[in-house]
């Protein structure tokens, strides 16, 4: 029987460290659903000390989903951090701690200025400490691939001797090569003295573009743990990518000899989601989900293709849930359909949910003669998180032209206005709803509605980043617009499509105002994580 390499995810912790990725609990709930229904092992919910936001959203997904993976949270190695990070895991099936702690010279010297002695010593405080909390322990000596071979040796059995159950071994700043890393790992399985008595971990980052390359080098010198993320999210070049490991390992299950637990068709979904949420695209040519990743342009791999399909394709599409731009769906498909069609694309929806889908299918097959799966997976997460906006668009007419002074007036419905109106009216639910409509010019007409949008809001956001992309092919594909914008010194995106780019940009600008003023996201991690 082949090894299991076990999935640690940390999505939710070092990818939503990337600049710009804050997510709110709900979203965060969203995606450790993703996590779970992809089967990781292990989901690094959080960093409880850095904000009461961050304890909540530990502990909401550590109650959520506690009996369905590891919830694991991060602590430095001091007390406090080790008590928040028990009490928002407290109670849950499978709780970990992960306590980490500089050794590399650099941060031993300028970031702790604490001598080696005091390192090995503080490392056995508090991975006991947080024995007290839970048996299930990783330590992690930060920036591990620019620590002295001998000392990381010393510190990673002392760690284990105090109970650590998984010794995390962090390239920190990504700088570590595939041979390189190769020998530490191989290093600590032959001079740890009690190394089977825990897990080793491995985690790259990518500043050198070699995070996922030096995870499989360790995984082949023997780490049973890869630390990772949807996407490779994560602060500067990001983390190594769980897509692209995952698929490595089963790929290659000839060479490396090990398997995952993950439900690989679930891959290209998670992956959209994670891109919503945090609104970092996904490059066109991102190995697995990417949108070219299993596009053949050259007329001789697409004849080799239909003659064995094995002949330029390493990996079957459908195994990583990849969605091409497959005619799929008329106008006369019914909801029988679309149920089957969302299913097939990796989302689980309820009937009221499929129902909203099919009503927008209808919709968009009378402007649009055909319907692709990229279409089908456009309109549902059009849709996501929609629900729990305050603000919802309901018209908007512009005036532009050569010549002309952009002009938008818009039409906004207040969610929050009309709960209270209800509930003051006990329950008055026929009173129409309550409406505001008003008008700007701006640079241009997507400025404009932009622009009249936050008067009705009453806020004044900085747009940073624009981009309008065609859904699938052909003149009347429709257009998704994402956009970012900076409020109160945190960023904050929103995606939308339409086959309007000018209701998309309005769709998705909006989105983006509703994530900042009903924000959940408070102050991020203390300096020197
Ligand atoms: O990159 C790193 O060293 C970390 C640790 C907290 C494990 O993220
Ligand atoms: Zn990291």
């Amino acid at each position: 029987m082949a090894d299991n390499v076990i999935i640690f995810d940390t999505t939710l912790r070092d990818g939503e460290q990337s600049p710009g990725c804050s997510m709110t609990t709900p979203e965060k709930l969203k995606v450790a659903e993703a996590l779970v229904e992809l089967g990781v092992d292990v989901i690094e919910a959080g960093f409880p000390i850095t904000s009461p936001g961050d304890f909540e959203a530990v502990r909401a997904v550590a109650q959520k989903f506690g009996d369905r993976a590891t919830i694991c949270g991060l602590a430095r190695c001091r007390k406090n951090d080790i008590e928040r990070a028990g009490e928002a895991l407290r109670g849950i099936a499978r709780p970990r701690i992960h306590v980490f702690l500089a050794t590399s010279p650099i941060h031993r010297e300028f970031k702790l200025k604490m001598a080696e002695r005091e390192i090995v010593k503080a490392a056995v405080e508090h991975v006991q400490f947080a024995k007290t909390f839970c048996d299930d322990i990783e330590f992690s000596p930060e920036d591990a691939a620019r620590t002295e071979l001998d000392f990381l040796t010393e510190v990673v059995e002392k760690a284990i001797e105090a109970g650590a159950t998984t010794v995390n071994i962090p390239d920190t700043v990504g700088y570590a090569t595939p041979n390189h890393y190769f020998k530490v790992i191989s290093h600590l399985k032959q001079h740890v003295s009690n190394i089977h008595k825990a897990v080793i971990s491995t985690h790259c980052h990518n500043d050198l573009g070699l995070a996922v390359a030096n995870s499989l080098a360790a995984v082949e010198a023997g780490a049973r743990q890869v630390e990772c993320t949807i996407n490779g999210l994560g602060e500067r070049a990001g983390n190594a990518a769980l897509e692209e490991i995952v698929m490595a390992l089963k790929t290659r299950k000839d060479y490396y000899g090990v398997e995952t637990r993950i439900n690989t068709p679930k891959l290209c979904s998670a992956s959209r989601l994670v891109s919503s949420i945090t609104g970092m695209l996904v490059q066109r040519n991102k190995a697995i989900v990417g949108q070219n990743a299993f596009a053949h342009e050259a007329g001789i791999h697409q004849d080799g293709i239909l003659k064995e399909r094995t002949t330029y394709e390493i990996m079957r599409a459908e195994d990583v849930g990849y969605v091409g731009v497959n005619l799929v769906l008329g106008k006369h498909s019914g909801r029988a359909a679309i149920r089957s069609h969302v299913l097939q694309l990796g989302y689980q929806l309820d009937e009221a949910q499929i129902e909203t889908v099919y009503k927008d299918f209808i919709a968009l097959a009378d402007k649009k003669k055909n319907i692709y799966d990229a279409d089908i997976v456009a309109l549902i997460e059009n849709r996501m998180n929609v629900s729990m906006d305050r603000w919802k668009l309901v018209r908007f007419h512009i005036s532009a032209g050569t010549g002309a002074i952009p002009t938008a007036t818009v039409e906004l419905q207040d969610e929050l206005a009309n709960s209270k109106l209800a509930t003051d009216l006990n329950g008055g639910a026929d009173e129409p709803a309550k409406t505001i409509i008003d008008a700007s010019i701006g640079d241009g007409p997507v400025d404009a509605v932009c622009k009249a949008m936050e008067r009705i809001i009453g806020v004044s956001a900085e747009l940073k980043e624009y981009q309008v992309r065609a859904v699938s092919g052909g003149e009347d594909a429709q257009g998704e617009a994402s956009v970012a914008i900076d409020y109160e010194g945190r960023r904050y995106h929103g995606k939308a499509v339409s086959t309007d780019v000018i209701e998309a940009s309005a769709l998705a600008y909006l989105k983006a105002l509703n994530k900042a003023v009903s924000d959940q996201v408070v102050e991020k991690a203390p300096p020197g994580v």
